[in-house]
């Protein structure tokens, strides 16, 4: 009897299957997961540890599982998730009781990437997922410094790889992983992909080779020379100002035809 060979899906195959068919983020991550057979990640940027506890509760062949979060405010990252020391000391101790069924696996490193990263050996990780700073300052700093903690062969993930630099209100700092972690890429030659839910994945190969795969087909503007015209940011800061002002020009200017 001829047994024919066993064809492994390329990295490519693998995350075209898992974004065609995951329901959300946490499930994309979690079939991504499954299907690399990762043993050792880290998250960058945990929080409430729910994206923890959902990742550790369904990837049982995972072995070690670093949560890096400085879990106190910082002065200087202007986000809205920059909460009081009060509340984030108690967003910490909300994660280790939603993860606690994993303590085991888990390690937990308190401070900020720069702070603390250097306690994960280099070449240690299968999968970093970058979560944390979003701004420019962030997610150059999360991708230099926590490349060299990935394994040749392994994946570094994140999220917020959103199309708009203005994720959030013109008051706050704009988000730039997209598309900072496309010029990463290209510097140290890896093909990176744009999944759903704004997620993005890169492969650190031996052999450096640098594409985007766009997989969700919104990605078109690699520049950020339309991201900041005065127009563009002027008409942004009306809407958060005058909302309904906005909102009723725009209704009249449709039903006059303009
Ligand atoms: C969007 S939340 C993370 C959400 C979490 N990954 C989840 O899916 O549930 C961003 C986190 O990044 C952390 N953070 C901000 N600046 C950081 C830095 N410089 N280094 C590490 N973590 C940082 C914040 O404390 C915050 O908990």
């Amino acid at each position: 009897m001829v047994v024919a060979p066993i064809q492994l899906d390329s990295p490519e195959q693998l995350l075209r299957k898992c974004a065609a068919k995951a329901p959300s983020r946490l499930e994309l991550w979690v079939e991504l997961i499954q299907s690399l057979s990762v043993q050792r990640m880290a998250e960058i940027g945990v929080y409430r540890g729910d994206f923890a506890a959902g990742v550790l509760q369904r990837c049982t062949g995972l072995t070690t599982y670093y949560m890096l979060d400085p879990w106190r405010h910082l002065a200087d990252w202007h986000k809205p998730a920059n909460q009081q020391d009060a509340v984030l000391g108690e967003f910490f101790r909300e994660t280790k009781a939603k993860t606690d069924f994993a303590k085991a696996k888990r390690v937990i490193l308190r401070g900020t990437t720069t702070e603390v990263v250097d306690q994960i050996p280099d070449g240690e990780l299968d999968l970093a997922y970058i979560d944390a700073d979003h701004t420019l300052k962030g997610i150059a700093i999360d991708l230099i410094r926590v490349y060299p903690k990935v394994r040749v062969g392994g994946f570094l993930g994140g999220d917020d790889f959103t199309r708009s630099v203005w994720e959030h209100k013109t008051t706050f700092e704009p988000t730039l992983v997209f598309p900072f972690a496309v010029y990463f890429a290209e510097a140290v030659g890896a093909t990176i992909y744009a999944l759903p839910y704004s997620q993005f994945c890169l492969q650190k190969t031996g052999s450096p080779q640098f594409a985007f795969v766009d997989l969700t087909g919104h990605y078109d503007d690699l520049g950020l020379r339309n991201k900041f015209t005065p127009k563009k940011v002027f008409k942004l800061m009306m809407w958060e100002r005058f909302p309904r002002l906005i909102r009723f020009t725009s209704q009249m200017r449709a039903l006059l035809g303009r």
